[in-house]
């Protein structure tokens, strides 16, 4: 790497850049946890009407879908902000919550994103481990409450394990933590949950006044390359969250696209709720290869193969499926094309059997499946 002339923050030049899932030619991308299906009908035809005036600035303020979102919720419309994909949602509220000094606290592991948005704004990242079943530990998060800390964000279905919180582990999480403690509830996958005890969020935006919940049009809604995603919340904490935006980050023609979707709720429910199927198939069938697999609620599947780790994502690409690595600790998949599920069971099948043959380097405990 080439080195600068300037005297660059250094704990930004020690930041990992972050790695976007690759694609193999002619295989299958499992390392994104994109929407396989293409845009909902009218999505194409709105974002072409919308580029006709490509060479003006969008309206980022987005009355239109903001009023949409706010009554899809049941919210004032001064209680929805949007952004270039929910990610930028979340790094407007680290940056007006969380200073120098300051500490962000979330489970590990987690989304990728978390430990990168604390740096920038000179905070520090408090991490607690998820417990063995890769859910987050809520009691541990709680205890690691300090006076400095002042996010929390709680990640549901958590990426990359696909595990839920339920709904009465959250409200004892918030019963215990200080009312002035900005909690953000990540729920970029919730529209793939199909656990009834799962935590929901925009319910829970009348009780406290300390949450912001996060969706995103990126995954179920399967408009990833457009970059809309959103929040809700009390309106104090969204106008501050305002204030540290990029301008006119928010184009004509994602916010067009979205309304379209959202125009398209019937078939968008249908595709959810076959991807979904397809992502209990997989996993049943995971685990009768014996598999030790949360039951997975996102449109993914975590593979808890350790040590193993980097061999197992070759030998899943040595078989066209690229999916994503975080070694030592496991896979994360995501649930794509009908046409991948064989290919994906067939290598999983086999990768079982060799690391059940050497559970020291997998760090897989005796087949036994979680409920
Ligand atoms: C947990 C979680 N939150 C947020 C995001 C960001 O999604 P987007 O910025 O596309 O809305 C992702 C994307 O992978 C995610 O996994």
């Amino acid at each position: 790497m080439t080195e600068s002339i300037v005297r660059l923050r250094p704990e930004i030049l020690a930041l990992p850049a972050y790695k976007q899932g690759s694609s193999i030619e002619g295989g299958f991308k499992l390392s994104s946890n994109e929407n396989p299906f293409e845009p909902l009908p009218g999505v194409l035809e709105a974002v072409a009407a919308a580029s006709e005036t490509l060479h003006r600035y969008p309206n980022a303020a987005a009355p239109e879908l903001t009023a949409r979102l706010a009554e899809l919720h049941g919210v004032a419309t001064d209680q929805v902000i949007l952004g270039a994909g929910s990610v930028s949602v979340l790094v407007q509220l680290v940056q007006a919550a969380a200073g120098a000094g300051d500490e962000v606290l979330y489970s590990w592991r987690s989304f990728e994103a978390y430990p990168w948005m604390p740096t920038l704004t000179g905070a520090t990242s408090v991490k607690v481990a998820n417990d063995e079943h890769h859910r987050h530990d809520l009691a541990a998060m709680a205890a690691a409450i300090t006076d400095r800390t002042r996010v929390a964000i709680v990640c549901s279905p958590n990426n990359p394990t696909s595990t839920v919180v339920t709904e009465a582990e959250f409200a004892s999480f918030m019963a215990s933590v200080p009312a002035d403690l900005l909690v953000i509830l990540d729920e970029a996958y919730a529209e793939f949950v199909t656990d009834p005890d799962a935590v929901v969020g925009p319910p829970l935006l009348a009780t406290y006044p300390n949450l912001v919940v996060l969706r995103t049009f990126s995954k179920a809604y399967g408009l990833a390359g457009l970059r809309i995603g959103y929040g809700l919340g009390p309106a104090a904490i969204l106008n501050a969250a305002r204030t540290t935006a990029i301008p006119l980050g928010i184009t004509d023609q994602s916010q067009a696209a979205a309304l379209a979707s959202l125009d398209h709720q019937p078939e968008l429910l249908a595709r959810v709720a076959h991807l979904a199927k397809r992502r209990d198939e997989v996993w049943e069938a995971l685990v009768a290869q014996g598999w030790n697999v949360p039951k997975p609620q996102g449109n993914f599947v975590w593979l808890p193969t350790g040590e193993a780790t980097a061999a197992a994502a070759a030998l899943y690409a040595a078989n066209g499926m690229v999916v994503r690595p975080f070694h030592p600790e496991g896979l994360r998949i995501s649930i794509a094309e009908e046409e991948s599920v064989e290919k994906l069971l067939e290598v999983s099948a086999e990768l079982v059997a060799t690391l059940q043959k050497s559970p020291r380097i997998s760090n897989m405990p005796a087949p036994q499946p979680i409920s």
